[in-house]
């Protein structure tokens, strides 16, 4: 059924009246991240929605893998009184925005449609402020992966995905030994701290990375665990080509697409590329979970600044009603490599990696082993957040030893705290 039903009558009569004027109906400024090609396509999707509602949409993308880049331009637009409508947002910036009271609710939708049903509970209490939904999650992605080239693996004679890191070391040496890339990386802050937090998950485990990440507390990252960890990170360190550096994401995806490295250990955003790309999972490509028992959650949801005008409104009502329909989940997850956010979506026409993706998200949950993305924004302030990159940065860029990286960072968590 057409969302902008009521609304189009109204349209009618007024380019009726005023010729010219295409839209007195739900318009929506949308500020993202999603640049790359397999992001670009997503959002295209919900682009192409909208659009089928009669709605206008006016895209803001703001380039840079992490969404680092859109956070700084989103604080340049509320202090100048200019919000966009819908931005992509998540975590604990959903909660640290609308206690500025710059959000709109969009309860009544939810209510009307019944979203405490379909969504995994975890999941809504970050979509809401004070009891209500602020915001709606249009994906579970999966930080901790592996995605490989197989083809570059066999040169070495390796057929199985490495199950721990010691494993993973081996294979990486022989590619070093035959001339070939081990890992391909973009040296970025959010890119350094993907592969630091996947790291402590398979060294620590999830209590660990728990205590570590998202308690933050002073014994777990000053720990021998903690220093093991800087340690593997230093190992990978001595996997990636000369000119990682400032690279992004979508270009290491596309040296392991080339075969001109062996993995690349992403969130399943990377999927999105391989796919867009045409290539085949399990064939072209393969995926497996970094070692580790555990899964690390990070989802993409969508919030509604306070705007003025009925025709805007009613575009962030639109939208979100869009963004949480099951059919739309289904088309977007699809090319975004993610899993749908509700639970009520089936995978049939979901590839391997997204099955693997779900049954380890249902087993996660089961033994307590899901745990928020500290590199993207679901588990601690943005502030926190800060030091670790900074660290991360600093270490995986000179020659810091494992000791003082773990004395460094727990000082400047403990600062970021106060
Ligand atoms: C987002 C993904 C995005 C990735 C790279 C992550 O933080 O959750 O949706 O594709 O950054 O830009």
């Amino acid at each position: 059924m057409n969302k902008f039903k009521n609304i189009l009558a109204a349209t009618i009569v007024a380019s009726l009246a005023l010729p010219g004027i295409a839209y007195a109906d739900g318009t929506v400024e949308v500020l993202h991240w999603w640049t790359s090609g397999g992001e670009a396509k997503a959002i295209g999707e919900l682009k192409k929605a909208f659009e089928a509602e009669g709605g206008k949409w006016v895209d803001s993308p703001i380039a840079g893998g992490g969404g680092d880049a859109a956070m700084t331009a989103l604080r340049a637009r509320v202090v100048a009184g200019n919000p966009p409508t819908a931005v992509q947002l998540k975590g604990p910036g959903i909660q640290e925005w609308a206690a500025l009271g710059a959000l709109d609710d969009v309860q009544d939708v939810a209510d009307e449609e019944g979203w405490d049903d379909e969504l995994p509970p975890a999941l809504a209490k970050i979509m809401k402020y004070d009891g209500k939904y602020v915001a709606v999650p249009v994906n579970i992605h999966r930080v901790d992966w592996f995605w490989a080239n197989p083809e570059v693996l066999a040169k070495v004679g390796v057929t199985e995905m490495p199950t721990t890191w010691g494993e993973f070391n081996t294979v990486a040496d022989k590619l070093k030994e035959a001339g070939i890339t081990p890992l391909a990386h973009g040296g970025q802050p959010w890119q350094d701290a993907t592969i630091f937090e996947d790291v402590v998950l398979g060294i620590g485990g999830a209590d660990f990375f728990r205590k570590a990440l998202i308690d933050l507390d002073q014994d777990a990252l000053t720990s021998d665990t903690m220093v093991k960890s800087f340690d593997q990170l230093r190992k990978l360190r001595g996997y990636v080509d000369p000119n990682f550096s400032g690279r992004d994401w979508n270009l290491a995806t596309a040296m392991v697409m080339r075969s001109e490295a062996g993995f690349q250990i992403m969130g399943d955003w990377a999927k999105g590329e391989f796919l867009t790309a045409g290539k085949v999972p399990g064939k072209d490509f393969v995926c497996a979970p970094t070692p580790g028992k555990g899964f690390v959650l990070n989802s993409d949801s969508f919030t509604f600044f306070k705007v003025t005008g009925e025709e805007k409104v009613e575009g962030q009502k639109v939208l979100a009603s869009l963004i949480i329909s099951p059919k739309f989940q289904e088309t977007f997850n699809l090319a975004k490599g993610s899993i749908p956010a509700r639970t009520d979506v089936t995978l049939d026409k979901f590839d391997d990696c997204a099955k693997k993706s779900h049954a380890d998200l249902l087993a996660a949950i089961k033994a307590d082993s899901l745990v928020p993305s500290m590199a993207h924004e679901m588990a601690v302030p943005r502030s926190v957040r800060g030091e670790f990159l900074d660290l991360v940065t600093n270490f995986f860029n000179s020659d810091m030893s494992s000791e003082d990286a773990v004395k460094t960072l727990a000082a400047a968590v403990k600062r970021a705290q106060q």
